[in-house]
């Protein structure tokens, strides 16, 4: 970043301080901090909306929008539960084991929602067209996921009386929910660096959820970073059985990660224009004030995610971290000039292959009905070619949500949706290129691609 007062994603969203507030005893209570956390960030943009949605009762588009949004929020919300029950339930054996929060009340959050919830239905007399049919289906979607959320929450309650937290101090719920005022540069005026930040106050639903998305986002990076580097070794010492199943995880999370991608697409362009890029006159002078330079291109999380799967070893990638004068961000922190010194997945997965004495990787595979030597192998490079998948499929579902968004428009992080597009490998940046070299990200595992063509070829 070109001045300390600019505003930085990071402080935008306050990712530092997000990420401290997750104190588990197991690797199993992490997933379950993390996706209670990320249900409670996602009630509070519902409980918000729906705030706003009885402010605005029906007057203007604005109550549809808002229910709109929570109907996409109660699917995504469900699809976690899908998750929390699979993966927690059934393989961490959440409830049986580990039992962590005491007391009787659990979401605070939950409960105001349901209260709205009743103010909400009287907003069938206004008359703005949809309206009722969205509220209909609202109300039918919170109570299937009130029941859901309640059984799978009262599963990881401890009955008896004990010392442990209650529900909210063990997600640290307090300091979770004020995380969201978005600490912004102060007003400056056109042209030149500002000089302090501004002060946290009042946002509308729309910026909460934005900053909400990006808050979500991040707690889930940092759950699949912490699974990939525990695959790394496992990979490496032979485990290959318990490698999967940690990557299939992080598989899952990516799939849930490319539902919410599309969550920013519920607000409308110009209401997205009103705190991206807010301006005043004054005094004949224009100031302006608003996210750039933030972008999510300052995602460090984002960033070893794809230096430890294995865009480490990609020259093109690695000038683009070095970065370039015509970019007032910087690219390389420190955590990632670390993280290039360290082996990636794709290390891990070829020194797997050479240990078993595999020489060609054809030989891996067999027919399902066929018994395979290296199926634990054969499992683990699909489960790579299934997370190298959901990587682009994440790439392209930004790009288009971006474009939804803000057209062809110049990105807050001066890149744009052009660049986005080249790195998802749909077309080349024709105009404003920031970078000479093409920046199309190759996939971690080529070869593994590659292989798909030979197979069955003889
Ligand atoms: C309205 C919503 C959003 C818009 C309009 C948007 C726009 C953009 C644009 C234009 C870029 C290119 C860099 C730039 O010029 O700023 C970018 C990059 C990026 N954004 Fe978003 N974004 C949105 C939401 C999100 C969310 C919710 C995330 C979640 C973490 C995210 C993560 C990223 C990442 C990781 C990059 C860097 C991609 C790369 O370099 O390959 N964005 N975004």
């Amino acid at each position: 970043m070109a001045c300390a007062y600019q505003t930085h994603y990071c402080t935008y969203i306050r990712v530092p301080r997000l990420l401290t507030l997750q104190t588990p005893q197991s690797d199993a209570e992490r997933l379950l901090i993390t996706a209670f956390q990320w249900h409670e960030l996602w009630l509070k943009v519902l409980l918000t909306d729906a705030r706003a949605a009885l402010a605005d009762a029906g007057a203007t588009f604005e109550t549809t929008k808002l229910l709109r949004r929570g109907i996409a929020l109660f699917k995504l919300l469900n699809m976690q539960l899908a998750f929390d029950e699979s993966v927690l339930v059934r393989e961490l054996q959440v409830g049986k084991t580990l039992r962590v929060w005491r007391g009787r009340y659990f979401s605070e959050q939950l409960a105001q929602l349901t209260r709205l919830s009743r103010r909400l239905r009287q907003l069938t007399r206004a008359a703005y067209p949809g309206l009722a049919e969205t509220l209909a289906e609202y109300a039918a979607h919170l109570t299937a996921f009130r029941t859901r959320f309640q059984s799978f929450a009262k599963a990881t309650f401890i009955p008896k009386k004990s010392h442990a937290p209650s529900y909210s101090e063990w997600l640290c719920l307090r300091e979770l929910l004020s995380l969201q005022d978005g600490v912004k540069a102060a007003w400056t005026e056109l042209g030149y660096a500002p000089t302090t930040l501004a002060a946290p106050e009042h946002i509308s639903a729309d910026e909460s959820m934005f900053i909400i998305v990006h808050q979500c986002f991040e707690l889930w990076f940092k759950v699949m970073l912490d699974h990939i580097d525990r695959a790394i070794p496992l990979i490496t010492a032979g485990a290959i059985s318990d490698a999967t199943r940690l990557l299939r995880r992080v598989v899952d999370i990516q799939r849930l990660l490319v539902q919410q991608i599309q969550i920013p697409a519920t607000m409308l362009p110009l209401d997205f224009a009103r705190f991206r890029d807010e301006r005043q006159a004054r005094d004949g002078k224009v100031f302006q004030r608003g996210l750039s330079p933030a972008s999510g291109t300052e995602s460090y999380q984002f960033r070893e995610i794809e230096i430890v799967c294995g865009l480490r070893d990609d020259p093109v990638f690695r000038k683009y971290l070095d970065g370039t004068e015509k970019l007032p961000i910087r690219l390389l922190t420190p955590r990632q000039t670390e993280r290039l010194q360290q082996p990636t997945l794709l290390d891990a997965f070829q020194s797997a292959v050479s240990q078993r004495g595999i020489a060609k990787l054809d030989d891996l595979f067999t027919p399902a009905n066929i018994p395979n030597p290296n199926a634990d192998l054969a499992q683990l490079a699909d489960t790579l070619i299934e997370l190298d998948e959901q990587f682009r499929f994440w790439r392209l579902t930004h790009v288009s949500m971006v474009e939804k968004m803000i057209g062809g428009k110049s990105g807050t992080g001066f890149l744009g949706p052009e660049y986005l597009m080249e790195t998802a490998g749909i077309k080349l940046q024709e105009k404003n290129r920031v970078f000479e070299d093409k920046q199309v990200r190759p996939r971690f595992f080529e070869e593994l691609w590659q292989l798909r063509t030979r197979l069955g070829t003889y």
